[in-house]
């Protein structure tokens, strides 16, 4: 017997918002799992259409919710089964962003929620939707504009407000819209050449065979993605392990460290391996990196993605970057901290909204006793770097004074692209910035300790 379950791109898109949400997983991973049940010769364009749906209601969630929070009357969308408001998200995104038919629109919703819930909440998702499509959001922005002019940026480019007053302060008006701007363009993706299999001609000749225009950067084995055909992530030699996708500023972190054959290197933030692997081809596969990390299913990915690359010198450890101590001390020390991720809005759209005041001053203890873990981890003469994709200055240049009072020097290192930092630190570390750099916005600091 063949069973077949129908289900419509609505729910796949409402499950996959959920999943990003409650498991906080990215678009790209919750489709993944959703699509790992499905078969079809269709699957691929279907996961692919499910995506860019999913993608977009994150970029433009802010938006969105203002659209029906505008509509609701005596309630806001936080206020509603989260599923639900995800399927007035989804319809609110097809009549106002996608230019479908709003009757249609509504329709698709308004079955689902039948089907999931009942006919009461079938008539009031109706009933909003409706009330939605008649909504005239242009003339709403411009009301909230003379109002509220930061509640009106973040609404208008769809930023949390605690970003937007965030960098409006650190910036200045006029900067911080480019940079809410830069956030809402395409990714841009970057190829690092794995030097252990490949070198940076030979993959730029290849790229180009296949459809790929590509540029230098000022990163040496880093290539810019201007043009492609198909995904690269389809192309033969990606599947060898010839060649990754990895962010200009993310590549530049193991340059900065250089670390040299035969060193002994810890990993405290390591998964899914982006820095380590990178550690490991300048290392020319010699020495002994030890990749840290709190997340065993990360640290999984980091062990397939290891095989693929030719990587033999790093070993896997599940452990909490904050305590663990190895029998020897380490030469050197990547520590690419967990953080707010502010600086990965263009790639990420969710974790816009994962993140407020009270979750960043946790994660910034965390980022605090990482240093000092790796303090504790190093030899003396020791060096490391301290990076983050996050843009606020808490996490980054406020770290480093924390690591410099506590016995760390900070390296006087030649940064040869980008640009510098804040307070009295700031013309000895490296920042860039999504809309100066078309990277993520990103920061380093090397330390030694004496
Ligand atoms: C910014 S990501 C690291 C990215 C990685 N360095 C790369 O280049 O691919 C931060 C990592 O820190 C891990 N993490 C969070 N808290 C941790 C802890 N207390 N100890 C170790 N790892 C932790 C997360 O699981 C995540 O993999």
């Amino acid at each position: 017997m063949e069973l077949f379950y129908r289900v419509t791109l609505h729910e796949i898109v409402a499950d996959a918002l959920m999943l990003v949400e409650e498991k906080e997983l990215s678009s790209k991973h919750a489709l993944e799992r959703i699509f790992r049940k499905v078969e079809g010769k269709d699957k691929e364009k279907a996961r692919g259409i499910a995506h860019a749906y999913v993608f977009e209601i994150e970029k433009w969630r802010a938006k969105i919710d203002f659209i029906i929070n505008s509509v609701l009357k005596g309630s806001r969308i936080e206020d509603l089964d989260l599923y639900l408001a995800n399927l007035l998200r989804i319809g609110v995104f097809e009549m106002k962003f996608k230019g479908v038919n709003p009757a249609i629109a509504t329709d698709s919703v308004v079955r689902v929620v039948k089907e999931k819930f009942d006919l009461t909440r079938a008539k009031f998702a109706n009933a909003i939707l409706r009330e939605a499509e008649k909504f005239n959001v242009e003339r709403a922005l411009k009301k909230l504009k003379e109002k509220d002019r930061l509640e009106w940026l973040s609404v208008r480019f769809s930023h949390p407000r605690w970003y937007v007053e965030y960098i409006v302060n650190l910036l200045g008006y006029d900067e911080a819209v480019r940079l809410l701007l830069s956030n809402l363009r395409p990714q841009r993706y970057y190829v690092r050449v794995n030097t252990l299999k490949a070198d940076i001609e030979k993959v730029k000749k290849y790229l180009e065979e296949n459809g790929v225009r590509v540029s230098y950067t000022p990163v040496d084995d880093v290539l810019k993605v201007l043009k492609y055909e198909i995904p690269i992530t389809r192309l033969e030699w990606y599947k060898k392990g010839y060649f990754v996708i990895q962010d200009l500023a993310s590549a530049y972190v193991a340059h900065v460290l250089s670390p040299e054959p035969g060193e002994r290197v810890l990993d405290l933030a390591a998964a899914p391996g982006s820095k380590t692997f990178h550690a490991a081809a300048l290392m020319e596969n010699k020495g002994m990196i030890v990749a840290v990390d709190y997340s065993y299913d990360r640290l999984m990915k980091m062990r397939e993605r290891m095989k693929r690359l030719g990587v033999k010198n790093v070993k896997l450890v599940h452990a909490d970057g904050q305590s663990f101590i190895d029998k020897e001390r380490f030469d050197k020390v990547i520590l690419d901290a967990p953080c707010s991720s502010s600086g990965t809005y263009r790639q990420f759209p969710e974790v816009k909204w994962r993140f407020d005041e009270g979750k960043i001053e946790r994660v910034i203890s965390v980022q605090r006793n990482m240093l000092l873990n790796a303090y504790r981890n190093l030899r003396n003469g020791g060096e490391m770097t301290y990076s983050t994709c996050s843009v606020r200055v808490d996490e980054n240049e406020e770290n480093v004074i924390f690591a410099l009072d506590r016995g760390f020097e900070l390296v006087e290192y030649e940064y040869s692209w980008g640009d510098r930092g804040f307070l009295e630190i700031g013309d000895k570390v490296f920042r860039a910035w999504t809309h100066r750099h078309d990277c993520n916005s990103f920061f380093i600091a090397k330390l030694a300790k004496s």
